[in-house]
């Protein structure tokens, strides 16, 4: 018989005759058969499903009589081996596995100090989650400006937006497409400055032969849903090569602290977590073990997801590149690895209209966009926090020229050869319909 494994520190009561698993209720039958239930819908087809539910409940039925029920379900060995494997993937020191992208950037945060009265540069372009947590915190958003190339940070506009209260510089890989990390690691390395990548989209993607998200001093990538791999609809992880990152199960979980003896007669001490220049309570940002399965699995086949999606990048690059009036995004060389999460089109100006009238064309022709990063001082909250909208907009040109005139995302992943040549049809048949004469 396998020996029980002895449970983690929170309930770390050894073997016992009334185990700690005795107060919580453990998976069954039913349960197993909603999860399959809710992954796999009947469709159409409800006969033949309802046939198939009917066999697997009976195997199920047999396995449960000859297993036992998993009893850790939270924080076990699972999400371990999803951080040992992150570790060794990336080759960074420190990884933890966290509810979502933004419970790092939260850890991330407040590990540089960040609080009221500081600065935290982002690009202008980017999901508002890169934003608000910063507000949160009580300190106050810069928007950089971007590349109209890539659309990712521009390093020229983030050394005019550095002041004495910079207390971190926030590179999104926005789409997959790396930002030029060098020049910004040289603002932030001469003024002390703490650099978090927000590697969203960019698990598994390369700048000069480093892993995104390591390059920085910590980055956060996220596995909801919608990106190259996901953790059963959300999640996140957070690495580092910082001495603070020994920090990290302490900063996920409220601040549990094996290290000091505990009370008299309880089981374990809780203790502040360090920070650059201070301390901060820790929240809970624990993920599940069915969760790290999932993840696990997906990281194995993350090398070749990537490859599939560049590959139809580059026959969308070979389709577009000489076609006048549209600039595909950059393809990827020994120093620029995108991980192409996001396909970025952009228009010149011989569109007649930019992109807004590209766009229109091709959601006529049942092409999907994904114009989902616009220049976040558009949003009311930051009028709300007392931004001044125009001022900030006057020093983000290529944002608005980008995000209103340019750029668009294309889906690339797990098209069929017929949508993808109907893709790179419908799109040149709008260049050509809208180019100037
Ligand atoms: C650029 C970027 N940053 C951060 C996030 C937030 O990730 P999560 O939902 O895992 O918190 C997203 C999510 O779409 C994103 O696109």
């Amino acid at each position: 018989m396998k020996q029980k494994e002895k449970s983690d520190f929170r309930y770390n009561t050894g073997d016992s005759k009334v185990p700690w698993d005795a107060v919580g209720v453990k998976p069954d039958v039913d349960l197993s058969m909603d999860i399959l239930r809710f992954l796999v819908t009947a469709g159409e087809d409800s006969a033949a499903y309802e046939a198939g539910m009917a066999q697997v409940r009976k195997t199920l039925e047999q396995v449960f009589k000859t297993g036992s029920p998993a009893t850790k379900l939270s924080l076990g060995k699972k999400v371990k081996e999803v951080e040992e494997l992150t570790k060794t993937m990336l080759n960074v020191k420190y990884a933890s596995f966290l509810t979502s992208w933004t419970a790092g950037y939260d850890i991330a945060l407040d590990m540089a100090g960040v609080g009221p009265g500081d600065e935290v540069i982002i690009p202008a372009i980017t999901f508002i989650a890169t934003a608000s947590p910063v507000l949160r915190k009580g300190a106050k958003v810069v928007f950089a400006d971007v590349q109209r190339e890539t659309v990712n940070m521009d390093p020229a506009d983030v050394a005019r937006k550095i002041t004495a209260k910079t207390k971190a510089i926030v590179p999104v890989h926005i789409g997959g497409y790396p930002v030029d990390m060098d020049p910004i690691l040289k603002l932030a390395r001469e003024k002390g400055i703490v650099v978090i990548e927000d590697a969203a989209h960019a698990f598994g993607g390369t700048y000069k032969g480093r892993s995104l998200g390591t390059v920085g001093d910590f980055g956060a990538f996220s596995f909801h849903e919608v990106k190259n791999i996901t953790s059963l609809g959300e999640g996140g992880l957070l690495v580092t090569n910082d001495p603070l990152g020994e920090q990290f199960a302490k900063a996920r979980f409220c601040g549990f602290d094996l290290t000091m003896p505990p009370p008299e007669t309880w089981l374990y001490n809780v203790s502040p977590v360090r920070s650059r220049d201070g301390i901060f309570a820790a929240g809970n940002f624990s993920t599940t073990e069915i969760q790290a399965l999932a993840l696990s699995r997906q990281m194995h086949q993350n090398a070749a997801i990537i490859e599939q999606r560049r590959a139809v990048a580059a026959r969308l690059h070979a389709a577009f590149i000489n076609e006048p009036g549209l600039i595909p995004g950059p393809m990827n060389s020994a120093d620029f690895g995108a991980t192409f999460h996001l396909f970025l089109l952009r228009v010149n100006e011989q569109i007649q209209g930019g992109i807004q009238a590209m766009k229109k064309e091709l959601s006529d022709l049942g092409i999907t966009q994904i114009p989902h990063f616009c220049p976040l001082y558009h949003y009311n909250i930051f009028e709300a926090f007392g931004y001044d909208k125009e001022a900030i907009r006057a020093t983000c040109p290529n944002a608005e020229t980008a995000f209103f005139k340019e750029y668009t995302h294309l889906p690339l992943y797990g098209l069929s050869e017929e949508q993808i040549e109907y893709l790179i049809a419908s799109v040149l048949q709008a260049a050509r319909k809208l180019r100037k004469k």
